[in-house]
């Protein structure tokens, strides 16, 4: 890396899913005309490409193999960015339920998170950088310039999750979803590699009671207030 890219800005975002995270990243990185890492796609790729390749998705050295050597391409050239896999477009492919699962178990294995680290970084270019995840600020980019930890309560993001499906056709149970995403919470946040957890100089914006627009201003003067 470049001392260049080095000296880019970064502002990272991480915190739990249906926090509004991938939204108010894009939204962001957007009003900034920045960059955008969204990191847990890495993973979603990862376990789309152990899948595809019958690789054992807890046989951590060939996961980490798969994860050093990935073919792939964020294609940003459109309105909405395509992901390519080995030239293949897995934009939806990476977005179902079986590679979520599977997602959760190789972002849980050390050579795994290793092998994607440089790769993350390196999305560090100017003019700046909105980086999404769980360990934006504590692991990959310690040195943020701003570091955003989004949270809602867990009724909050069920509902928001239940939309979702909703738009989709798909017909859930509100109290099974509220349940998943508590017995979720307490994986990420206990589990002993990159746990999901704040940095201890990250900004904790709740997003229970506020918009989406309220949200991005809020983080829009956490970024002009660190120029100062
Ligand atoms: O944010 P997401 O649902 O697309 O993330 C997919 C999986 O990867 C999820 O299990 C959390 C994990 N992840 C991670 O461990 N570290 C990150 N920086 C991003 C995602």
């Amino acid at each position: 890396m470049n001392s260049h890219n080095s000296l880019a800005q970064v502002v990272t975002i991480d915190g739990p899913s249906g926090s509004g995270k991938g939204t108010l990243s894009q939204l962001l990185a957007q009003n900034l005309n920045f960059h955008l890492l969204d990191s847990g796609a890495l993973y979603r790729l990862v376990a789309l490409a152990a899948i595809s390749q019958g690789v054992d998705p807890q046989a951590q050295d060939k996961v980490a193999e798969l994860a050093a050597n990935l073919d792939v391409e964020f294609d940003v050239s459109g309105k909405d960015m395509r992901i390519r896999l080995a030239g293949r477009d897995v934009t939806a492919a990476i977005r179902t339920e079986e590679v979520s699962r599977v997602a959760s178990i190789v972002a849980a294995l050390p050579p795994v998170r290793n092998a994607l680290l440089q790769r993350q970084r390196d999305f560090r270019q100017a003019p700046g950088l909105v980086a999404d995840g769980r360990d934006m600020g504590t692991m990959v980019f310690p040195d943020a310039e701003v570091k955003i930890f989004l949270t809602a309560s867990p009724e909050a993001r069920a509902e928001r999750r239940y939309k979702q499906l909703q738009e989709r056709g798909e017909w859930v149970d509100m109290a099974q979803l509220v349940e998943d995403i508590r017995t979720r919470d307490q994986r990420d946040s206990e589990r002993s590699v990159s746990p999901l957890k704040p940095a201890d100089d990250a900004y904790i914006l709740d997003s229970t009671d506020m918009s989406i627009g309220q949200v991005l201003a809020a983080m829009l003067a956490r970024v002009e207030e660190a120029k100062r």
